[in-house]
This record gives C-alpha cells, structure tokens and sequence, in this order.
C-alpha cells in the first residue's frame, strides 16, 4: 500500500486562533496515529504581507510552540518551518511554469487579501498557491486536512500536479513511474468546525490577519480574555433555536453554536436540545466555561514551552533534516524529469 502521507502548514504572522484549531489542529493531531505526517510553520507564505522581521522571528517559534501545546508530537511527526527546506522555492519556481495564469486569476482569496489596490498587492500573495502547491507534491503528500478556506487551493494543487503528469507523461513513464509523478493530494475539510467565523463579524472568518483582536480567540488567551471576548461577541436578540434549521440567517449564533459544538465534541443539534429557547446571556456564560477549560492547558503548555527557545529550535532543526531528507530525493527526480 503506498505511504499516507499529511502535509500541512500555518502562517507564523500571528499567534493561532481558535479558528486554525477547530478547522485544522483538531484534524492533524489525530492524523499523527495514522499517517506520516509533516507540519510546517510556512514562513515563505507569511512574507506574501509585509512583516517585521523581529515580530517574523518571534511568530515562527510562537508557531512552533502552539504546535506542540496542541499535542503535535515530534517524535512522532515532522515539525519544521519552510524556509529551512530550500526545495519548497525551487519547485515553486518550476511550477509556477506549469501553472496557468486564467487559473490563478479565479483565487478568491488574492481577491480578499489583496484589497481594493490589486496592483499593490506582492506578486507573492498572488503566487501563493503555486508556493502551496510545491509543499505539498514536494513530499508527494497524499492527504492535505485543511479548514474550508483552502478548498480552492487544494484544487487548484490538484490541477497543477495533473497537469505535471500529464505534460512530462513521456519522461516520468521512462523514470518508472506508472500512475503519474504526483498524486493528486486529497483535501481532508472534516474538522469540528471547518469555517469558524470572525466573533465582531459572522460573515467573515476568524483570521490572524484580522485587525481586531476581539474578532479572534487566540490560543494563549488568559481566561478572562475569552470571557471578554465572547461577551462583546456580536449576536442578534432572538433566544437560540431548538432546531439547526433555526440557526439559518442567524450567522453570529450560527458560529458560537458551531463553536460550542466542535469544543464539546458534538453536534450543534445536541447543542441546541440542550440550549434551544435560551438566551445569550445564558448561553455565552456556558460557552465561556467550555472554551477556558478546553484552551487554558494548551495556553499554560505554550507559556511553558515559551521558556525554552533552545527546545523550540532543536525540534524545527531536526524537522528540517528530515524534511529534507524526504524532500531531496523527489526533488532530483523532478529536476530530472523536466530536463535539467
Ligand atoms: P489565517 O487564515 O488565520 O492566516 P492560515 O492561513 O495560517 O490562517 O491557516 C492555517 C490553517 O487554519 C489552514 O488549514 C486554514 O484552513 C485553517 N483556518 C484558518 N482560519 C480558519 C477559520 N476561521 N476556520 C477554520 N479553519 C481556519
Ligand atoms: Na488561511
């Protein structure tokens, strides 16, 4: 049977929130008992938006250490930030020749990020899916378990290797190869909570690049800045619903349902049995309870692990070795198929 293999990443341009744990974390940590998995802080991505290189440098570790707060083993599972693997950039380049312009132009996300001044924006954020792309065929990665914000990436990763496969069929059918190059890496959008949305906002997702920091619960929050949070979070008047379908045009108590669902481990419909016909105000106290007692652990295991930047680095150094050391054979093999 070939290798499971995950890859997947995060961008160390903010401390994680609430929203890159229950649409992703939730997922990789469970991933470690089943595949091989590789977790990469991806720096060459955060660049894509200006950033201070001492807060950079700050957030890689920060990154680092939230990984391993939520239970990333790196025993168990490769944990290692990008910009020590120097392939990623090299097979960025070489398919960023075999992806289509009309294909990145249909990105949502370079629309949303890149403003209202298109032609200010850093041919980085435009390319950044091709970058995206390269992580994951770099490592011939199978599985990739993302939030729902990077659907169309995915698809777009699964294009780019089809067509790889396809353009060079003559040069990797000789080199052996009789299913094509690249497997067509698989999106895994199952999480808890696949889009968990902004707490000031219900109609935009919880981002690290949100300026509002009430928008977001981050994952070292102190209990008394999840309380806050959650109390200013915006919600309409209405007491919650019995039913799920009750929650529909509803999207801020859609989201905390959702939220408080994907924290206690189940449905929204449980949720609603329990609280449909409350209020907010009965709710959101409920909500704050779950939330501290399932984050505080992870934030006291970052603050621990925060005290020991030498750990930190010695697990991102053993990463890349063996990031590396996966990486470099199937790079070759790729210069070879293209002709260099
Ligand atoms: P951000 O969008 O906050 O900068 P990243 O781009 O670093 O986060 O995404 C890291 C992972 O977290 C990705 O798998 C992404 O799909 C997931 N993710 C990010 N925001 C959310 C969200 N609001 N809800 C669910 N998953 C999310
Ligand atoms: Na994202």
């Amino acid at each position: 049977a070939p290798t499971l293999r995950v890859f997947s990443g995060m961008q160390p341009t903010h401390n994680l929130h609430l929203g890159n744990y229950l649409g992703a974390m939730v997922n990789w940590i469970k991933m470690q008992d089943t595949h091989e998995c590789i977790y990469c802080v991806v720096d060459l991505h955060a660049i894509t938006l200006w950033q201070e290189p001492k807060d950079l440098r700050r957030h890689i570790r920060d990154v680092t250490a939230s990984y391993l707060a939520c239970g990333l083993d790196p025993k168990r599972s490769i944990i290692f930030n990008q910009s020590q693997v120097a392939h990623h950039a090299e097979l960025a380049w070489i398919l960023n020749c075999v992806a289509r312009l009309g294909w990145l132009n249909r990105m949502t996300q370079f629309k949303e990020k890149a403003g209202k001044d298109k032609e200010a924006a850093s041919i980085g954020l435009y390319d950044y899916p091709v970058l995206m792309a390269a992580d994951i065929l770099l490592y011939r990665a199978t599985h990739v378990p993302v939030g729902d914000d990077q659907k169309q990436h995915l698809e777009l990763a699964r294009d780019i290797a089809q067509k790889f496969n396809v353009d060079y069929a003559g040069e990797i059918e000789a080199a052996g190869y009789k299913d094509g190059f690249f497997p067509l890496p698989e999106p895994f959008i199952t999480g808890p909570a696949t889009r968990v949305m902004s707490l000031r906002d219900g109609t935009k997702k919880m981002s690290k690049s949100d300026p509002s920091d009430l928008a977001r619960i981050n994952l070292v929050d102190d209990a008394d800045t999840i309380a806050k949070k959650f109390r200013k979070a915006k919600t309409d008047p209405d007491a919650l619903p019995s039913e799920v379908e009750g929650l529909k045009g509803r999207p801020e108590a859609d989201n905390l349902v959702g939220i408080y669902a994907a924290l206690a481990g189940k449905t929204a419909a449980d949720v609603l049995k329990e609280f449909g016909g409350s209020q907010f105000s009965a709710f959101k106290p409920a909500l704050i309870d779950l939330a501290v007692a399932k984050l505080s652990p992870i934030a006291a295991e970052k603050r621990r692990l925060e005290e020991d930047p030498t750990y930190i680095d010695g697990v991102l150094a053993d990463g890349a070795a063996r990031a590396r050391a996966i990486a470099s054979p199937i790079f070759r093999q790729v210069k070879e198929i293209v002709g260099f």
